[in-house]
């Protein structure tokens, strides 16, 4: 039978990695897109066109148009991906993240059941380590119990419920990856690495003075995105339906992590004061390029995520390790180096031949 993924949630970060990986594996993949004012699908233009790539409009509000591409498609295996993914807005917009990172995992359940697919179609589920939220454990595994501590956490809780519902239910091989945070140079520019990668290559290259952060000490098990996209598939290629914890098992703080990102742009951060006084200061001029903003703290904030990945290790030998945190760290903030850099010189071209244009220099 021919490999058929239809993917929610393409046009993100980990969407466009699995765009991907399937693809060089064989698949025809299907995406699901959806209507914006700005085409924003930076991420996956490099795979638009190629003759097993689909893009398909639909919404994970929308059952209908789910109901209607799951028919059309016919996929073999599902991954869904689509979410309102920032903890942060989830407090601003709980409704909404509810209705599509809660109820949108329902309606793919039940697109499949409509479309009779429930005995070929497998399901994968972004779930993910926000569950366990306020930690009873540490480091967390499959049994770690829940505590989830962000509107986002609570509903991203219903769709590991309702997979896990549906598979006993009615006896259908779907699926939870219970993935920690796991980052890449095509990270969203407001989860807290990229923003700290983005903010110290334009610091170091004069673009911008400071960047600001919320908690500093929050810890957290971070992983390459390239690296997890595999383990969705593995997941859904186990001879058995089971949910999995995919970490790296390495813990560090987002502070850790700014003075890595800083160090790799080429300066060496100390650090002075404590809570919402502390600052990281540029050893070498003695500016503070780091400080803290009451903006950036959480309502409730989940502050010691580390995973125990060897269920995975063990049965889908997967290796955790492939990426170190320095590795990921070197990898994002070289990405943005050359990003900073590029913009600098299309925005200097552009005044040059706005200039040139008014000129009559060029025509
Ligand atoms: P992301 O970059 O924020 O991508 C989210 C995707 O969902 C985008 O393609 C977005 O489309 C789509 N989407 C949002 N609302 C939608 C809707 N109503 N209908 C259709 N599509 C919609 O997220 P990510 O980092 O790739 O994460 C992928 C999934 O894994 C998410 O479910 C996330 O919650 C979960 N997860 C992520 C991590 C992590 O560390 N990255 C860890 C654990 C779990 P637009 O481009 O149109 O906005
Ligand atoms: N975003 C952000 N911005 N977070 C900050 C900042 C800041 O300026 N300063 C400190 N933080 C802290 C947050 O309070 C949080 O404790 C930690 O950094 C990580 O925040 P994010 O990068 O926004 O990620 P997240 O852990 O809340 O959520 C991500 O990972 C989850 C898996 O654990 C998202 O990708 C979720 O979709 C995913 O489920």
């Amino acid at each position: 039978m021919k490999n058929v993924a239809l993917i929610t949630g393409v046009t993100g970060q980990d969407g466009s990695y699995l765009s991907e990986f399937l693809l060089a594996k064989g698949y025809e993949v299907h995406g699901i897109i959806r209507r914006s004012s700005v085409d924003y699908r930076e991420r996956i233009a490099h795979l638009e066109g190629r003759p097993n790539f689909h893009l398909h409009y639909a919404d994970m509000g929308d059952s209908m148009s789910l109901v209607k591409l799951v028919g059309k498609v016919q996929p073999t295996e599902i991954y869904n991906l689509a979410a309102q993914s920032h903890v942060q807005v989830s407090f601003d917009a709980p409704e909404y993240t509810a209705e599509v990172d809660a109820v949108g995992v329902l309606r793919i359940l039940e697109a499949v059941r409509t479309n009779h697919l429930e005995s070929t179609c497998k399901i994968y589920q972004a779930s993910t380590s926000e569950l366990y939220g306020k930690v009873e454990e540490v480091p967390q595994n499959e049994n770690t119990p829940f505590h989830p501590y962000s509107p986002y956490a609570v509903a991203k809780l219903y769709g590991y419920w309702i997979i896990k519902e549906y598979r006993e239910a009615y006896n259908m091989f779907c699926c939870s990856g219970i993935l920690f945070n796991h980052e890449s140079e095509r990270r969203g520019e407001t989860f807290v690495t990229r923003k700290i990668t983005l903010a110290a290559a334009r610091i170091a290259q004069g673009k911008q003075d400071c960047v600001y952060l919320g908690n500093l000490d929050s810890l957290r098990d971070w992983g390459y995105a390239k690296d997890y996209v595999e383990c969705m598939w593995l997941i859904l290629q186990h001879d058995k339906s089971e949910d999995f914890v995919i970490a790296t098992g390495v813990q560090h703080t987002v502070r850790e992590f700014a003075t890595l990102a800083f160090h790799y742009a080429g300066i060496e951060l100390r650090w002075e004061g404590e809570g919402i006084n502390e600052r990281g200061i540029d050893q070498k001029t003695g500016k503070t390029v780091v400080a803290v903003s009451e903006d950036f703290y959480r309502p409730t904030d989940v502050v010691n995520l580390w995973g125990d990945p060897s269920k995975a290790k063990r049965e889908l030998g997967w290796n955790p390790q492939t990426t170190s945190f320095e590795e990921l760290v070197r990898i994002m903030v070289q990405h943005d180096m050359q990003k900073v850099a590029a913009d600098h010189i299309a925005g200097v071209m552009r005044t040059n031949l706005a200039e040139y244009l008014e000129k009559g220099v060029v025509k």
